[in-house]
């Protein structure tokens, strides 16, 4: 499903991603954790084609919906019509109510970006990227700063609502990388490969 093989990448003299290799299958639930500043971010840039390598390839399924670091909505639409985005085919509205009422944003529809909470950002995001119904998800830090109570509901929610795709998760916290992925890698600098925890 996702093949890396001696991916490398540098910003001018600073090399981010050192000769990684990894193989990830299909269903497959996979949590990176590595220190701030150490290239996950770029990885999952390199993985959707936001960037390209300088070496190395990346063979993987397509079909990829990627949550960014930074809850992005579009500010000129609706919580509703967000959603409604990235649907195609027939009764666009109610299947984005439908997302919507999953994630807990009922009531929301009508509400701009700027007159909701960031949690109810993140929400919005998670239903929009679960509307596109793709294979494999990106997650990069989906859950942070959001209170106990959201981020332990929202996480509950999310791996119901992925049993069948491939996920790969950027987290800090380990509770939430055992609670969504059977697999945890632990990175260091250079995207070097430092230990892998199976759950
Ligand atoms: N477009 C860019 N140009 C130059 N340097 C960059 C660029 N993008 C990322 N970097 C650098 O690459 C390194 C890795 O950044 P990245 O965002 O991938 O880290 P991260 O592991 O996601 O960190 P965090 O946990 O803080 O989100 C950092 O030193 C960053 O400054
Ligand atoms: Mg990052």
């Amino acid at each position: 499903m996702i093949e890396i093989l001696h991916l490398s990448k540098s910003y001018g003299s600073h090399t981010v991603i050192r000769n990684l290799s990894l193989h990830i299958e299909k269903k497959e639930k996979v949590a990176f954790m590595a220190p701030s500043g150490c290239g996950k971010t770029t990885l999952f840039r390199l993985l959707s084609g936001l960037e390209s390598p300088d070496s190395g390839s990346i063979n993987a399924n397509p079909s990829m919906a990627y949550i960014f670091q930074e809850p992005r909505l579009l500010p000129e639409f609706t919580v509703l019509e967000n959603v409604m985005a990235v649907l195609s085919g027939k009764n666009k509205r109610e299947r984005a109510q439908n997302w919507l009422l999953a994630v807990g944003m009922a009531g929301h529809e009508q509400k701009y970006p700027d007159q909701i909470s960031g949690g109810m950002a993140q929400r919005t995001v998670l239903a929009r990227a679960l509307a596109s119904e793709k294979e494999i998800f990106l997650l990069d830090e989906p859950f942070q700063g959001l209170d106990d109570e959201s981020r332990k509901e929202l996480i509950a929610l999310t791996g119901n609502l992925l049993k069948n795709q491939t996920l790969l998760l950027i987290t800090h916290n380990e509770e939430e990388a055992r609670a969504l992925c059977s697999r945890i890698l632990y990175f260091e600098e250079g995207m070097n490969l430092r230990a892998e925890v199976h759950t």
